[in-house]
């Protein structure tokens, strides 16, 4: 009775993010998925919803049906959030549509596809009162909040330095330009927006070194590259990074880095010492502390952050990964939407709101403009 009642638009058959959504959502028994429209396509929504046990009265056709019946709908039984987990080009009016009906918003990123789709958001977040996240997953990792934590706790003192890699392989092929679904949609503007690359992983590093770092990005150089001819948005990205307080860093995204998966890692250089974490390892942080030897610290051990300790499931040794981080999110967010239930004000704890959405969407295009004025100094 006490689970937060969700909804999803998006994550039909094949879809990729959907499903893990799902998983991730279900891992701790904090939420219940009672409605979805899950395709644009009515005939494999309703094939998704009654793969997953929807009632057949809650599988719609389409979002603003979606809506408007689930707004119909008793208070007990009506779905409270909506997870949104389509292509870029509909996540702004979808995420409006949520908010005048007055639910809760968890949305994949890029928020938008541009930044005045994102101010609007943010107006509306406002005036609705209602809570908004955005799935920037790798805030969800023990280690990335331990890392977090420790930086605030001046470990490696002050941040001079970040090299944050995002590096992928799977766009190398032209063939999966037409062919693969998720590949189809990312290279076309009309539907992922300002980028491909940039907004697709590139996001997701700047956004984890801001975390860590506990610095915003003010100003980007950036050289994007379509390398497969033909294309019409970048599959590769170098940005040279300044923080806030003064620290430069170096931000690599790539599609077409054969042979590699997920390499997502980031290193971190202060004053004092130094960081790094990749997530195809990530339940380890090592930590070089002035003149001390490296630390290899792990996840679910006792000498953690109370913060960190508390995303974790599992006993030291036994690995949790990309859903557990996923799941991190939506107990988190789940937790501050029963928060919100008894009018009390709610944390979203390591996710990412409607602040980091608006300015994520700003580093993106100064990327572009960077990109477009011949690599020059753009301020964010
Ligand atoms: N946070 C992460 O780590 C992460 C990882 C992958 C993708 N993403 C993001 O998730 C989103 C989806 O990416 P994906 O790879 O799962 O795409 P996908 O193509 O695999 O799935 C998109 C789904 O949306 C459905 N859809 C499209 N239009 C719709 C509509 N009008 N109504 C209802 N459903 C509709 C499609 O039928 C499909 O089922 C993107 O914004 C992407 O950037 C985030």
């Amino acid at each position: 009775m006490n689970k937060v009642r969700f909804g999803m638009i998006g994550g039909g058959p094949g879809a990729f993010i959907g499903h893990i959504h799902r998983i991730a959502a279900a891992l701790d028994g904090e939420l219940t998925l009672v409605c979805g429209a899950f395709s644009q396509n009515l005939e494999k929504s309703i094939t998704t919803g009654q793969q997953l046990g929807i009632h057949p009265e809650r599988i719609y056709a389409n979002y603003s049906e979606m809506f408007e019946r689930e707004n119909a709908l008793p208070e007990e039984e009506r779905m409270e959030c909506v997870a949104i987990v389509t292509p870029n080009h509909l996540h702004a009016e979808i995420a409006l549509a949520a908010l005048q009906h007055g639910f809760h918003v968890f949305c994949e990123k890029p928020a938008t596809r541009t930044v005045e789709e994102c101010e609007q958001l943010q107006n509306a977040v406002t005036t609705s009162g209602k809570l908004f996240g955005l799935a920037h997953t790798y805030l969800g990792y023990p280690m990335v909040v331990e890392a977090s934590t420790r930086v605030k706790q001046n470990a490696i003192g002050t941040v001079q330095k970040v090299v944050v890699e995002y590096s992928q392989g799977w766009l190398a092929d032209i063939n999966f330009d037409q062919d693969n679904k998720q590949a189809n949609w990312r290279l076309d503007p009309a539907r992922a927006g300002l980028s491909c690359c940039m907004g697709d992983i590139g996001s997701h590093a700047a956004n984890l070194s801001e975390f860590i770092c506990g610095e915003k990005i003010t100003q980007v150089l950036a050289d994007l590259g379509s390398v497969v001819p033909g294309r019409q948005l970048d599959d590769d990205a170098s940005v040279f990074l300044r923080y806030e307080n003064g620290a430069r860093g170096v931000l690599i995204a790539s599609q077409i880095s054969i042979g590699e998966e997920n390499n997502l890692r980031i290193k971190v250089y202060g004053d004092k010492g130094s960081l790094s974490w990749q997530q195809q390892e990530p339940n380890t942080l090592t930590i070089y502390e002035g003149q001390h030897a490296a630390q290899v610290l792990r996840a679910g051990q006792g000498y953690l952050s109370t913060s960190a300790l508390d995303l974790c499931r599992t006993p030291p040794g036994h690995p949790e990964g990309y859903i557990e981080a996923f799941a991190n999110l939506y107990r988190q967010f789940a937790l501050a939407i029963k928060t919100q239930r008894e009018a009390d004000k709610a944390s979203l704890g390591s996710v990412c709101g409607i602040e980091d959405a608006v300015h994520g969407m700003k580093i993106l295009q100064a990327v572009i403009d960077s990109n477009a004025a011949g690599n020059t100094w753009q301020r964010i």
